[in-house]
């Protein structure tokens, strides 16, 4: 089912767990993502950048795929589909192309002007049904050429958008994308506590997921997180299976060039990947 992540990540943050938004990038990361979740009976959201989507030929043809696919695989577990990190154009073209959640990330704007692009973004969503993050305090790392500093966000400011009526809010607390450098400081849950104060029963995003230590994981979520993006870490476990089924030279015996077969370790990588986030999410069996 193809739903908003409103109600999941409600229940979420009023139970204590967490719902995973694993980032897409073809046909075989979503099948991945989806029989997995519908496995685990796990609600889930599938993140899209502004990039992938290019990548994946638009936002049409991701929404024709997705739909596509729950219907196919007969998917019944709640799916949210996501635009992640929108710009405000982008969010508008989701939003026309039915994606059920969009992320519009204003943070790298002074935040009058991220107050008032969100607040454009807030009725039109409400009134279709559909799920809106936004963010304060720019996540660090590299996202799609875009490199944020990884700052702790203004907890005054978070409840300015959260007041705003979004769905969800992502905010820094010294996460960042991509493989996390050795002398990272951790998450600032100093940060964590003082924006859950001011923002009320509001769902949390952290973003950056790929390689934050377990426990701070559980303790972020302990603290009003409700969902968690990753993104990296399963690229790097498909990349890493896929190359070694070259390596080992399986796509030279037999039929082993067939596409399906040289990409299937990498699926396999991916779906243990999600298991294994989901775990530590605590969502498995919330459908
Ligand atoms: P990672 O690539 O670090 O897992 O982050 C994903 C993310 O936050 C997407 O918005």
């Amino acid at each position: 089912m193809l739903v908003s992540a409103k109600e999941m990540l409600i229940k979420a943050r009023k139970e204590h767990y967490a719902v995973g938004q694993f980032n897409i990038n073809n046909l075989e990361w979503t099948k991945a993502i989806l029989q997995t979740a519908q496995e685990l009976n796990a609600p889930v959201i599938l993140g899209v950048s502004e990039g992938a989507g290019k990548y994946m030929c638009g936002y049409t043809t991701i929404v024709g795929m997705v739909k596509g696919m729950i219907e196919n695989l007969g998917i019944t577990v709640p799916v949210a589909l996501h635009l992640d990190h929108g710009t405000f154009e982008g969010a508008k073209a989701c939003i026309n192309a039915g994606f059920s959640s969009i992320m519009f990330d204003g943070s790298h704007y002074p935040i009058d002007e991220n107050l008032k692009l969100t607040t454009a973004l807030v009725n039109t969503c409400d009134v279709l049904g559909i799920s809106l993050e936004a963010e304060v305090g720019a996540i660090g790392g590299e996202e799609d050429g875009v490199v944020g500093m990884g700052e702790c966000a203004d907890p005054k400011e978070c409840k300015l958008i959260a007041d705003l009526g979004v769905t969800m809010l992502a905010a820094g607390i010294g996460n960042i994308h991509g493989k996390y450098p050795a002398n990272w400081a951790g998450l600032s849950f100093e940060t964590l506590e003082a924006i859950n104060k001011e923002v009320g029963d509001m769902p949390l995003v952290l973003h950056g997921g790929t390689g934050i230590p377990e426990d701070m994981v559980k303790k972020a979520i302990s603290l009003g997180v409700a969902k968690v993006n990753v993104n990296t870490e399963c690229q790097l476990a498909f990349s890493a299976a896929v190359r070694e089924y070259i390596e080992q030279g399986k796509d030279l015996q037999g039929k082993g060039f067939d596409p399906r077969k040289v990409l299937a370790p990498g699926v396999e990588a991916i779906k243990a990947t999600v298991k294994e986030k989901m775990e530590i999410f605590g969502c498995i069996g919330k459908a």
